[in-house]
């Protein structure tokens, strides 16, 4: 029998958190291939998750630079690409969700005549220019994919607005599923430091590093945890500072003087999920950072104008907060003294997922090849 060969193409830290338990599940079902090809948009923080997951990827193509552009990234990743189908033809790409990694990834299997399988469809805020550049990268890959697979019934619906209807699956977000396996209650971080701090006490851990954030709207955000962390001793704020030069840059301008912020390298997908479970509460403007943190019954203000992630905004436990100085301070300021406000935001929810969305994914794929006689059970959010 003739195995479906599947390729996983992915570069970045969020990608590889959310691709790796379904390389995993795929790597249990006998009808099927899986082929790990990694471009490594990202290296330091990708390595952290291969890893933790112990996967050693079968391609990679190695394209980080130092400050690369988006027009760099998009041409490595395709030409990248190119070579490896003539090595090794999948008869299916997986990509996921919005990075330029994904869209370059699609844009290569549909060059190629391969069928492009889109994990994490259907997410929109909207606006083409926020997140940017990811809200086109994710339209633009549900264009190219011929099975998306939609976390929620909601992304699903945005699919149909755009006219995408056939082969659209929803499975819920892997990511719960990768969390399902990383928090422990007895667990001992690698990054020693947080094994010290006193959980008992309001720690915050906060996290910063979209490009249309870059700017004005990035040095509000450290000036306001700067004056967050002064007014406020008694909290730590921990902060596991994204790779990026000019985020490293601006964290450290404005963050090295203050005491009770730590500062940190960017931490393991266990240390990170692990701290997230023990903090007070999340500052970001993270995407995967939304979708975790209210699964762990974390309150979440999100540090940007929207978000393509409304259903815990509207579950309560996620604040759009923007990114002007004083509406930080005044949001965060809230959950510290409203202990009402904060009890309400702190439900777990799980709008997201219910830990099966990858051998969801597995069984449309089996279903989609002919080798399976139905489609998995869609996931219904609580
Ligand atoms: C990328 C994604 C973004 C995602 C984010 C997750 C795009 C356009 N952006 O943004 O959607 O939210 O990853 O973190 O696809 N760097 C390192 N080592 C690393 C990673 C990054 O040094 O392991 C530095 C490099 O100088 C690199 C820079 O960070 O040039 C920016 O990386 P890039 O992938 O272009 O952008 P991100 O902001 O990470
Ligand atoms: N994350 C991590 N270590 C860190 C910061 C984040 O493992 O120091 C994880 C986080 O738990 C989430 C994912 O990385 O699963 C989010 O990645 P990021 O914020 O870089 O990108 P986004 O989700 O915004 O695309």
């Amino acid at each position: 029998m003739n195995k479906i060969k599947v390729m996983l193409v992915f570069g970045t830290r969020p990608e590889a958190i959310k691709m790796c338990p379904l390389v995993k599940e795929l790597e249990q079902i006998p009808e099927i291939e899986p082929i790990v090809c990694v471009t490594g948009q990202h290296r330091e923080m990708l390595d952290q998750v291969l890893q933790a997951f112990e996967i050693t990827p079968d391609f990679d193509l190695n394209i980080m630079e130092k400050s690369q552009t988006l027009s760099s990234v998009t041409s490595k990743v395709l030409m990248g690409l190119h070579d490896v189908f003539n090595q090794n033809r999948p008869d299916i790409v997986l990509v996921h969700g919005d990075t330029t990694t994904s869209f370059a990834a699609g844009l290569a299997g549909f060059y190629h005549q391969i069928k492009v399988g889109h994990v994490e469809a259907g997410l929109r805020s909207f606006d083409k220019n926020s997140p940017y550049p990811e809200e086109m990268n994710r339209v633009l890959t549900g264009r190219i994919a011929d099975l998306h697979f939609a976390p929620t019934t909601a992304n699903k619906k945005n699919l149909d607005l755009e006219g995408v209807r056939e082969h659209v699956y929803i499975t819920g977000n892997t990511v719960i599923d990768a969390l399902k396996t990383t928090v422990r209650e007895d667990y001992v971080f690698a990054c020693d430091a947080l094994n010290h701090i006193d959980y008992s006490k309001h720690v915050v851990l906060m996290t910063a590093h979209r490009r249309e954030n870059y700017g004005k709207p990035m040095e509000n955000i450290m000036q306001a945890v700067a004056q967050l962390a002064a007014e406020r001793p008694e909290v730590t704020f921990v902060y596991p500072v994204h790779l990026s030069p000019y985020v490293q840059e601006t964290a450290h301008k404005y963050l090295d003087g203050s005491p009770n912020v730590m500062l940190i390298e960017p931490l393991g997908v266990f240390d990170m999920h692990n701290i997230m479970s023990r903090v007070y509460m999340v500052m970001t403007d993270s995407g995967g950072l939304q979708e975790e943190a209210p699964a762990l019954g974390k309150p979440v203000l999100v540090l940007r104008r929207e978000t393509e992630r409304p259903e815990a905004v509207v579950a309560g436990t996620v604040e759009i907060v923007g990114t002007g100085k004083e509406d930080i301070i005044e949001h965060a300021n809230r959950l510290f003294d409203d202990q009402e406000h904060y009890l309400r935001m702190k439900r777990a929810v799980n709008p997201y997922g219910d830990g099966n969305a990858c051998a969801r994914i597995a069984q449309d794929l089996l279903y989609y090849f002919g080798t399976g006689e139905e489609p998995a059970a869609e996931f219904v959010a609580e």
